[in-house]
């Protein structure tokens, strides 16, 4: 159908014009981006997904009573052009856009909608604040930028799929209303209407209907899919959000590594044109914290951790003497901070403290000796041993944290990122992508007394670990698994527990009891009654992998219509009141608003 009163269908984009198309007749669609007048001659710059082209506007190709109509064009005005292409004229190409080779020539135009003065000029070095910019997103993801990311996004979305239904992977949707999933962050509820005081949960994600589809024999399963999670919101995370997820019968870990490593090579080959050294390296999570503090460590740089527990050991220093009583562990990196001054030293303690570290304690290695800070604390031997330990030479700090092992390894962990940083150590064009593997199957809980699930309770033990389950069950490796890219935890899952009697162990260690497992996984566990078979899978955090494929550090940048650190939406303004009738329906009463 063609559109307007002119009645003109689209030839091209506007973004796609280039010097090939010289001397080409088109019918252009799109808003105006901006609108320069000088006088005798009008240049808009016209704006569709695709990019921006400059359109030029004279008396003698379009007449008067079009160039006046032209002087009423204003920013976001949609308009149709009909003109001709024309390579620009040496000395006024402009690089700074794709179509900047070429120019188009209007012979006609007719505006078809005029728009309000909008609340912030839309340009990709754009100033408005970014609540202004959500409330309205429409105008906001008129930008080259976002429009970028979001055509990334499907990009990479279809080469996962492509990837996947080739390898025999079927897609198939779970439900969104549903009962409460493992993941362990808080869930969405949605109260049911037809059965009063009893709510729906928002999947955390397809756990267990994934692992149901396995017992179902369907063998291979993806899904591109929302996952709800009510929790603390960082720059990485939103409360609903995308996974590809990914679930495989009788395969081994290993042999499901081979897919995945194959599509994310296929995804860096196709968008940025690098070939992924295959297979990716595996790190156990043990060496992991060990070295680096963290469970997903950027390996882009050094400072890495050292353990001086042994150098420590007959200490007399009061606070490493009362780590080593507890239990604790001394560890420190060793950085070229030596000529920092106090300040930026304070700043660093300050850094370690939000983790629960005690403090940082530091000095730094001039003429061989160690000098200032908490150097007068170190016995000769210990300042020698840590030399030795740490790999220390003059100009160097050492910066240590005893504690707790799940302390001192935040602490140092986050130290270390800061220095990488501050320091400018990370290497931005390395794409370090690699398995963390055999994670502790739990987590001893202080608190309460009890384990957890270190990931969720249908993760398997080692084989080999089983036995200790019932002696030792802090030392269970699990056979689960995180992917990381440059310090990002990009995906995970695990092989699961297909035996009845392993699920009930499981329970068992956790201390869940029958009635409670029932209550809330019961038709899993009938499931796994009836014929299950091997599995396991994982999940990418898709929204992250478009973000750091996209090279920003904002996941609102990469997803359509984002919520805010408030999980709000500050377009549809919601979450929101709603009508007291609306609440009498499902037989609820608001006891607080904020
Ligand atoms: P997990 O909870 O590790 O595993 O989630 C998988 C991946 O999802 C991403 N992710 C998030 N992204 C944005 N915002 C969030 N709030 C958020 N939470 C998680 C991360 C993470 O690595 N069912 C298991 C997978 C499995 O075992 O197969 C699961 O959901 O990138």
């Amino acid at each position: 159908m063609a559109i307007g009163k002119r009645q003109w269908t689209r030839t091209h984009m506007c973004g796609a014009l280039r010097a090939q198309h010289a001397d080409a007749d088109v019918v252009l669609f799109g808003w105006v981006a901006r609108r320069r007048d000088l006088g005798q001659i009008i240049f808009v710059d016209l704006r569709d997904r695709e990019g921006i082209v400059q359109v030029v506007i004279d008396p003698a190709s379009v007449g008067d009573e079009l160039m006046e109509q032209a002087k009423t064009l204003r920013g976001e005005f949609v308009v149709s052009i009909r003109g001709r292409v024309r390579t620009r004229p040496e000395g006024t190409r402009n690089d700074g856009i794709e179509t900047g080779d070429v120019e188009v020539s209007a012979t006609d135009f007719e505006i078809l909608n005029e728009a309000a003065v909008p609340p912030f000029v839309i340009v990709d070095d754009v100033d408005a604040s970014e609540d202004l910019r959500l409330r309205y997103r429409y105008l906001d993801l008129r930008r080259t930028r976002l429009q970028r990311m979001l055509m990334l996004r499907h990009q990479v979305a279809r080469l996962a799929r492509n990837h996947l239904s080739d390898a025999g992977f079927l897609e198939i949707e779970t439900p969104v209303l549903t009962k409460s999933t493992p993941e362990g962050a808080r869930d969405y509820l949605v109260p049911s209407r037809v059965s009063p005081g009893s709510f729906y949960a928002l999947p955390q994600s397809p756990q267990l209907f994934k692992q149901l589809l396995m017992v179902a024999g369907y063998d291979r399963y993806f899904q591109i899919v929302k996952c709800f999670r009510d929790e603390d919101l960082r720059a990485d995370r939103q409360p609903e959000f995308t996974q590809i997820d990914i679930e495989t019968s009788f395969l081994s870990r290993d042999d499901l590594f081979v897919h995945i490593e194959g599509m994310m090579a296929a995804i860096f080959r196709e968008v940025k044109g690098v070939e992924l050294p295959l297979p990716f390296e595996r790190m156990s999570y043990r060496e992991a914290m060990d070295r680096f503090g963290s469970d997903k460590p950027d390996r882009r740089f050094g400072l890495e951790l050292r353990d001086l527990t042994a150098d420590f050991a007959n200490s007399e220093f009061r606070v490493f003497r009362g780590v080593l009583d507890a239990g604790g562990t001394i560890r420190g990196i060793c950085a070229p901070v030596g000529s920092y001054s106090r300040k930026q030293m304070d700043d660093l303690a300050a850094h370690v403290q939000v983790f629960g570290a005690q403090g940082l304690f530091w000095g730094k290695l001039d003429g061989g000796a160690w000098t200032g800070g908490s150097s007068k604390f170190l016995s000769e031997a210990e300042g020698r041993a840590m030399i030795e330990t740490l790999g220390a030479k003059d100009g160097d700090a050492f910066l240590i944290v005893a504690g707790k092992p799940k302390v001192a390894f935040d602490a140092l962990g986050a130290l270390r990122l800061k220095l990488g940083r501050d320091l400018n150590l990370i290497d931005d064009a390395k794409n370090d992508l690699f398995w963390v593997v055999d994670f502790p199957l739990l987590e001893w809980s202080e608190e309460d007394g009890r384990f957890y699930a270190m990931h969720h309770p249908f993760t398997s033990p080692r084989d080999e670990d089983i036995a200790l389950m019932e002696t030792d069950p802090g030392k269970v490796l699990a056979n689960a698994y995180d992917l990381v890219w440059n310090g990002c935890e990009l995906g995970g899952g695990s092989i699961r527990i297909h035996r009845r009697d392993v699920q009930a162990l499981m329970f068992k260690t956790l201390g869940i009891g029958e009635e409670e497992a029932r209550e809330k996984f019961g038709f899993l566990l009938d499931a796994l009654a009836f014929g299950t078979p091997p599995h396991g899978g994982l999940a990418f955090g898709f929204d992250r992998l478009i973000m750091l494929l996209a090279g920003t550090t904002n996941i609102r940048d990469v997803i359509a219509f984002p919520k805010t650190a408030r999980a709000s939406c500050l377009m549809t303004a919601s979450p929101s009141v709603v009508p007291n009738s609306a609440l009498e329906d499902l037989g609820i009463r608001v006891l607080r608003t904020t």
